[in-house]
């Protein structure tokens, strides 16, 4: 069979189409009588990373924390491989909960590490309480995620004592310690000086090379560029589009995205 032969939305030859982790179909949450997210769908495949965008109060980080178990949805579907699905039109079965917890893990804006514990007990924490793994185990890995971010030398210093760039670096370590199939970075970078941002987008790069599923919000357009695979723009609590980060974000097709990216570009 040759190329013409296969149908017009065929992957091309040789580059086989990623099997899908996340689905999202239906998502709806209100807060009271404020609906924040209106339906949300969403398709994540193995290694991809969706990037998305929109403006404040659009629903992104509930979107997040939804996927993250954090918040029940109201209705709709997430499923995370062919193993886990929550449905929220019923009850949603605690077992099934957890395993969606134990899938994804979140790396938060302002870091949101215990402040009264060290670097590696914030760590190992997740892995020990958790996931009830051994604590030699977990401290073996933590440190060497550890020194793969440059970190070992500050496993027992304290939040505090760290610039924002070390603390979200450490925010991303206690992540992937979870041994998570999806990563859930919510503006990872928008807290921190603006010298600090590279070391974390380079970080956060490098796991998506290395073939980690991420959903990122971000504002770095250039970021957002250069390492997702696709972007969605979100506002009033729908995706508005989404698609290859190269063509939506220098051509959207509708009218909202157009003056969102706008006002990014030019805030003045
Ligand atoms: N726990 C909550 N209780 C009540 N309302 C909430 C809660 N969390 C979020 N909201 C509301 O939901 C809406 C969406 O909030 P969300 O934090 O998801 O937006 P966002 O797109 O992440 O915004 P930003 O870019 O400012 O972070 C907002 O109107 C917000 O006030
Ligand atoms: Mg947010």
């Amino acid at each position: 069979m040759s190329p013409t032969d296969l149908p017009a939305d065929a992957a091309p030859v040789g580059v086989p189409a990623p099997e899908p982790l996340l689905r999202v179909r239906g998502l709806r949450k209100s807060f009271g009588t404020n609906r924040v997210l209106e339906s949300i769908d969403l398709t994540v495949g193995r290694g991809q990373v969706l990037a998305l965008i929109g403006p404040s109060g659009s629903g992104k980080t509930t979107i997040l924390r939804c996927l993250n178990g954090l918040e029940l949805a109201d209705g709709g579907t997430i499923s995370i491989g062919a193993e886990v699905t929550l449905d929220f039109g019923t009850a949603p079965v605690r077992k099934e909960l957890t395993a969606l917890r134990d899938r994804s893990a979140m790396v938060f804006q302002n870091y949101n590490l215990f402040p009264h514990k060290t670097v590696l007990e914030n760590v190992i924490e997740g892995p020990i309480i958790v996931q009830g793994r051994p604590r030699a185990e977990a401290t073996a890995e933590a440190l060497a995620l550890l020194d793969r971010v440059g970190l070992a030398d500050k496993r027992d210093a304290h939040p505090f004592e760290l610039s924002g760039g070390q603390q979200q670096r450490v925010g991303i370590v206690r992540a992937l310690a979870l041994r998570p199939q999806l990563l859930l970075f919510d503006e990872p970078t928008s807290s921190l000086d603006p010298e600090l941002v590279g070391d974390v987008l380079r970080l956060i790069k490098e796991l998506a090379v290395e073939g980690w599923t991420m959903v990122i919000v971000t504002h770095e357009l250039e970021f957002a560029r250069e390492v997702a695979t696709e972007v969605a723009f979100v506002d009033g609590g729908t995706i508005v589009e989404h698609g290859d980060p190269k063509q939506l974000l220098r051509n959207p097709t509708q009218e909202r995205t157009r003056q969102f990216l706008h006002r990014l570009l030019f805030p003045f």
